[in-house]
């Protein structure tokens, strides 16, 4: 493994090794079923198979009697074909004998249900029992497994907060002073501060005293004590994980070590990825039912992890339709699985395992599809996945090392801004979707277009766009301004900067932190409900747009006004302003983005690709500046494509130069 850089978008993989292959449950299965599976594996390029992750009842069926036997031999057979194994800690779904002896581990809900077994994630990750039961079976696997050759690297858990996020157990309460404590340094009379505790006699004499916050129990809440209850939650996995990590290391230090994620309540650009070798990101497109919209919200959806830390690996990717009592995907099309694991891999992913190898006949994903069907019979989803598994044998080597490269950022995850927001939201959208919009639509124009959180590098991005981030740390604004001043185009949206960390409205004018560099304050500010009722237009240049959501009316102070409200009391006064600051720009655009709005904006932004509509190019480029570029076909349609520069697409050998006819689902990566 390569050193492990700092969390940054543009971190490369440490891996040297592309892993393909797909997850593996040889406890579902009778030996018939699995006769052939080793040589299916081999013969799709598989050098990676994922287990175990739910399997801690077999690993000790009972307290203290340990059985590897129903894993071992498939690991070994596995190994001896080439397939190495990515282990996982099975903590997820703790067995009965455990949950029966210890109910008091269980997490509870917001209306104070406590959790059952029969499904799974129903322990607390707060429970001191629950961790030394974890930090026990961590450790047993860990030494079983220390000197087998074949077992490569570890998944902790399994994505933590994947169905649901709060805890409000009695482990909770404790673990939430305990946070606290630790926050405040033991003083109750700053917490009682920062938590504006004056208001509705919310005022505490000491953290005992305190409990979680319980949304409408019985009415609205302090945002300021949500904020701390989504920090600590994110705390408290952080600590139940390092607790498995410090295992793992001691026992194996060469073993690399990622989770599959990303779910809600945990800060991933912060210490919990920082304690990993590297994230890992669990892809599933097919949840996007609107087929034009699928991959924008994908390429989103991975932009938006690599924002966390930069490239990663997909211990999932969906390999055929998913379905739960109230949903069925639609079912891939020949192409589509294929062309969706090349649009994970050009956004950053690394390595990619399909979930899942055979479809379960039985059980919660009955209905959840992997390569194999419930017959067993090997049909075309396992064929494609064997033509994309001889390619990377081709391609991956030559993707390691790389990061993706983009011109216009949008600022995005980051996990303070998202938590306060949800806290008390004012029926406005979250930072996270508003950055969905402005993405989506740049990269459907064909601009190189990423996520990037505001405390990371924007060297080499001419863009960067703040859309609507409430809480906004101002320690963030001298690293900004210094990219300005050295031509870097800022644009700023809406109600940027109007919280504090603590989640209460901040004293100054807005846009508060962002004052300094935009020249401007914010005299008057509205929602738009029912938008088109009263519907208020900007005008630029002659160009008119109807906003919606929000109005902000600017006053100018060191700034040039390029856009003006044209209706109602807002006439003539300004709406987008623009200030040059050293060799660069600030806008301050004074409504909400929309995809009009951000059109408006078209003259700050780069030159787009001229490639056509749904056809997306995304390029990875090495520290030594040699570059792969995707180009994929997201349309059902034959299209045609003009390269101006000879290339070689690696996939087919062939020199790619002028009109090249792309079916439906083609992919070319050029060098
Ligand atoms: C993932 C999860 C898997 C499986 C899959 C399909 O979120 O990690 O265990 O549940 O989704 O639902």
């Amino acid at each position: 493994m390569n050193p492990i850089q700092p969390l940054s978008h543009k971190r490369p993989l440490p891996l040297e090794t592309f892993y393909y292959g797909s997850t593996y449950y040889p406890e579902h299965w009778q030996p018939e079923d699995m006769e052939n599976d080793i040589s299916l594996m081999q013969a799709a390029g598989f050098n990676m198979v994922r287990m175990a992750e739910f399997a801690w009842h077999l690993f000790e069926p009972e307290e203290g009697r340990f059985d590897f036997s129903w894993l071992d031999p498939h690991i070994e057979k596995l190994g001896k074909a080439g397939i190495s194994t990515f282990m996982c800690t099975p903590t997820a779904t703790p067995p009965r004998w455990l949950t029966a002896k210890h109910p008091e581990m269980l997490r509870e809900d917001v209306v104070g249900d406590v959790m059952c077994h029969g499904s799974r994630q129903h322990a607390s990750h707060f429970s001191d029992i629950f961790r030394e039961y974890s930090r026990k079976i961590t450790r047993v696997l860990a030494e079983h497994y220390a000197d087998n050759p074949y077992v490569v690297g570890w998944q902790t858990d399994n994505e933590f907060h994947c169905h649901f996020a709060e805890d409000h157990s009695p482990a909770v309460q404790s673990g939430f002073r305990e946070f606290l404590k630790l926050k405040f340094d033991g003083d109750i009379e700053k917490l009682n501060k920062d938590w504006g505790a004056d208001f509705w006699a919310m005022t505490y004499q000491n953290f005992d005293q305190i409990e979680t916050p319980r949304n409408m129990h019985p009415t609205h809440l302090n945002p300021a004590h949500v904020l701390d209850y989504q920090r600590c939650l994110s705390w408290g996995v952080t600590r139940f994980q390092k607790d498995q990590l410090d295992i793992l290391r001691e026992v194996n230090s060469k073993w690399w070590l990622t989770h599959n994620g990303c779910f809600a309540s945990l800060d991933f650009h912060g210490e919990f990825t920082e304690d990993l070798d590297f994230l890992g990101f669990d892809s599933y497109p097919f949840f996007e039912q609107n087929i034009s919209q699928r991959w924008l919200t994908h390429a989103f959806n991975l932009d938006y992890v690599r924002g966390f830390s930069g490239n990663f690996i997909i211990p999932e990717q969906q390999s055929g339709p998913g379905g739960q009592t109230d949903y069925f995907h639609n079912t891939p099309e020949p192409g589509e699985m294929r062309r969706m694991a090349y649009s994970s891999i050009a956004h950053g992913a690394d390595s990619l395992l399909f979930f899942r190898w055979r479809t379960c006949r039985f059980g919660a994903e009955e209905y959840w599809c992997g390569l194999l069907d419930h017959d067993n019979i090997p049909k075309r989803r396992l064929a494609e996945a064997g033509q994309l598994g001889a390619e990377l044998k081709k391609v991956g080597p030559a993707l390691m090392g790389s990061s993706v490269e983009i011109s216009v950022a949008v600022a995005g995850s980051d996990y303070d801004s998202n938590a306060g927001h949800q806290a008390l939201h004012l029926g406005l959208p979250g930072p996270r979707q508003a950055s969905e919009v402005v993405h989506m639509h740049l990269n459907h124009k064909g601009h190189s277009v990423g996520i990037v959180h505001p405390d990371d590098d924007l060297s080499g991005i001419d863009v960067y766009i703040i859309p609507h981030f409430p809480l906004f740390k101002p320690e963030w604004i001298p690293r900004i301004k210094e990219w300005v001043e050295q031509g870097g185009t800022l644009i700023v949206g809406a109600r940027a900067g109007c919280k504090d960390v603590n989640n209460n409205v901040i004293s100054e004018p807005l846009p508060g932190c962002f004052a300094d560099l935009t020249g401007t304050w914010v005299q008057e500010c509205g929602k738009q409900n029912l938008p088109n009722t009263r519907p208020l237009e900007i005008i630029m240049q002659g160009q008119k747009v109807v906003t919606e959501t929000w109005y902000e009316e600017l006053v100018a102070e060191d700034a040039e006004v390029i856009a003006t409200w044209n209706s109602r009391f807002l006439k003539g006064l300004p709406a987008i302003t623009c200030r040059n600051l050293g060799n660069g720009k600030v806008l301050h655009v004074g409504t909400w983005f929309t995809n009009e709005v951000v059109d408006l904006l078209e003259a700050y932004l780069p030159v787009t690709n001229r490639f056509p509509e749904n056809v997306e190019i995304v390029d990875r480029v090495h520290p030594d500046g040699s570059r792969l570029r995707f180009v994929i076909n997201h349309n059902d349609e034959v299209v045609k494509v003009n390269f101006a520069e000879e290339a070689i697409d690696l996939l087919s050998g062939e020199t790619v130069f002028g009109s090249k006819e792309l079916e439906p689902n083609d992919v070319l990566i050029l060098k």
